[in-house]
């Protein structure tokens, strides 16, 4: 049975990435007490630059025990890891070197592979291995952060691809409509299998799409892919900047206010 999502307004970016870096952190503490380590997959695309910053400043590097937390990908696009639009290359920059992460704590999807669908099994089968889940086992991540593009997909979940209709496999190939054609990405259950899914929403351009998933009923899940995404037992939260959320009836009916 899914869950309600959570939703929490943050006044702008900033407020947004402190939240985001808040609930990372305990979300961290609360795993790391029941089972030693934490678990993450990263979103891609710009949004969690603004995370990863904080989380590497003064305010947060000391507040979690980080060489307890391992970091995956919720997608990633194909090309090599140095590449300025790779989500590994983005999050080694902004987060792996600053807070000296080791590269045995870094599972990248390998993006630069030429044969995606052997590249997807290969991140399958290593995911499967480091949390020694046989099919049909789902592995649960600790934490899956996810952004939402103005088009509503999410991971490399793009509206009306076949991505959308996988229910068996962890990882798969697929193609995106703009920017980087070919991508590697998580699955819709993989990623509904996880304890926590935390969408980061940050801007104007994404109210619409915001909207739609939240408040569309009769929108198309395939239409918006971020539809999809219904945790099977984990907790859904939306942390979104008030332009982000400026299309919701909670904000436009004043419920919550901006001044708040
Ligand atoms: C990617 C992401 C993608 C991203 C959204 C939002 O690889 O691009 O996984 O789903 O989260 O497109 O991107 P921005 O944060 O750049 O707006």
């Amino acid at each position: 049975m899914s869950v309600a999502p959570e939703i929490r307004i943050m006044t702008d970016s900033q407020e947004l990435a402190y939240e985001a870096a808040e609930l990372f952190v305990w979300l961290g503490e609360q795993t790391m007490a029941a089972s030693g380590r934490f678990r993450v997959a990263l979103s891609g695309g710009t949004t969690p630059k603004g995370l990863y910053a904080a989380l590497a400043g003064p305010d947060f590097s000391t507040k979690l025990a980080w060489p307890r937390v391992d970091f995956y990908f919720s997608d990633e696009r194909c090309v090599p890891p140095d590449h300025p639009d790779s989500n590994f290359g983005m999050a080694n920059e902004t987060l792996f070197r600053p807070l000296k992460i080791q590269p045995e704590q870094v599972f990248r999807m390998p993006g630069e592979e030429n044969r995606l669908e052997r590249a997807a099994l290969q991140y399958e089968e290593l995911v499967r291995k480091e949390f020694q889940a046989t099919a049909p086992a789902w592995p649960s991540f600790d934490l899956v952060l996810l952004g939402l593009g103005e088009d509503g997909h999410t991971a490399s979940l793009f509206p009306g691809t076949k991505a959308l209709d996988e229910r068996e496999k962890l990882v798969v190939a697929t193609t995106a409509p703009q920017g980087v054609k070919h991508r590697l990405t998580l699955t819709v259950p993989t990623i509904n299998h996880a304890r926590a899914i935390v969408f980061l929403v940050s801007g104007n351009s994404k109210a619409t799409a915001v909207r739609w998933v939240l408040e569309a009923p009769d929108q198309d899940d395939r239409r918006a892919p971020a539809r999809l995404i219904r945790p099977e037992t984990g907790r859904l939260i939306w942390l979104l900047d008030w332009t982000a959320a400026s299309e919701l009836t909670i904000a436009r009916q004043g419920i919550v206010s901006h001044e708040e």
